[in-house]
């Protein structure tokens, strides 16, 4: 026990990352006909010996977008180099990393709707043609030198596809919307957690995690560590049915998986805005959130699960919010 928690005291965030991320397509969960595209695609890339042509990878956060930018490079059998959008700021950052890759290497490019457009055209000519053009030179005397990079692939994720220049999007030849988890498959994700994390649970104890997990991994995940520590502390060797229901509620996770913000959320569109039509950013002030946050984490999830309905006005109420919140809807 003991060692067991001088253990975890020194397991940082990011190496409980690494220890639970899958790292081949068959330990992937779930996404199936992605995950059978990929396989096709790297197949044929490793047999004409090419580089794999770029991925774009879409959908809600902590769905497996970079888990899977770092499976693809594995299954290849290259390196891969990571940067996000937000932190290429200069040419000269976009012009470095370019100029590191090795032959049929990965370039993961994280948040890639945040890159600055000047940037993203940079990023043209080197998808296209493998090329990197680069101005060097003072403003009088300047003259574009057009540098050879070696064949690589680009891996680009996003929450937000819309956001994406259509000339970007159209220079990936394989791009997949990554789709929300079953029960089922949650329930397997965590039980790998549970195994490599050296924590047993029970299936009806991780059954009712996984029920209560927002259909995303990344929350299932986070709430399994969560309600480890709550066995930990309370001396239990393995996490069972129980220990989770009082975990849950202790974490103020509803029985539909719903989290404090997204009642706040349809607790101020039902009362604050009698219902909707409101528009998101209106919602997230009230509730003092970011509209970012509202529009890529909240709504996705509230949306696909009908609690939410969006009309060219803006969010509306549905009569499945009202009911979850115990409200009774005021007839019109
Ligand atoms: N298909 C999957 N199978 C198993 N674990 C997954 C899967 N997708 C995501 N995870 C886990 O969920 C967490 C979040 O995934 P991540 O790739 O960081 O999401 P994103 O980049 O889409 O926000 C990671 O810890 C990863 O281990
Ligand atoms: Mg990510």
């Amino acid at each position: 026990m003991m060692i067991d928690n001088l253990l975890d005291g020194n397991l940082q965030e990011e190496d409980f990352e690494k220890n639970i991320r899958p790292q081949t397509l068959d330990e992937y969960v779930g996404q199936s006909e992605i995950k059978e595209n990929l396989r096709v695609f790297i197949k044929a890339a490793r047999l004409r010996n090419e580089a794999l042509d770029h991925v774009l990878l879409y959908g809600p956060p902590g769905l497996g977008k970079t888990t899977l930018a770092h499976i693809i490079a594995n299954e290849l059998g290259v390196n891969i180099k990571t940067a996000s959008g937000p932190s290429i700021e200069k040419s000269g950052d976009l012009a470095a990393v370019l100029s590191s890759l090795e032959e049929g290497d990965v370039l993961f490019i994280d948040e890639i709707h945040r890159m600055p457009r000047f940037i993203e055209e940079i990023l043209y000519p080197a998808m296209e043609d493998y090329v990197l053009d680069i101005v060097v030179g003072t403003e009088s005397n300047s003259r574009s030198i057009r540098i050879d990079l070696p064949p690589f692939t680009l891996v680009g994720a996003t929450t937000r596809a819309g956001d994406i220049s259509s000339p970007l999007r159209d220079r990936f030849g394989i791009v997949e919307k990554l789709n929300y988890y079953t029960t089922e498959e949650l329930t397997s994700i965590i039980l790998r957690t549970s195994k490599v994390l050296n924590m047993p649970i029970d299936l009806d104890a991780a059954t009712n995690l996984a029920r209560r997990s927002r259909k995303t991994p990344r929350i299932a995940n986070r709430l399994f560590k969560r309600v480890r520590d709550f066995a930990l502390v309370s001396g239990d060797k393995k996490i069972d049915y129980a220990l989770t229901i009082n975990s849950l509620d202790r974490l103020k996770v509803d029985n539909y998986g719903l989290d404090s913000v997204d009642i706040e959320y349809l607790e101020a569109l039902i009362r604050k805005f009698n219902g909707g039509p409101v528009g998101a950013a209106t919602i997230a002030t009230s509730i003092g959130e970011e509209v970012s946050t509202i529009e890529d984490v909240v709504e996705p999830f509230l949306l696909q699960e009908g609690f939410v309905k969006r009309t060219p006005r803006g969010r509306v109420a549905t009569d499945l919010a009202y009911k979850h919140l115990s409200i009774e809807k005021p007839s019109k």
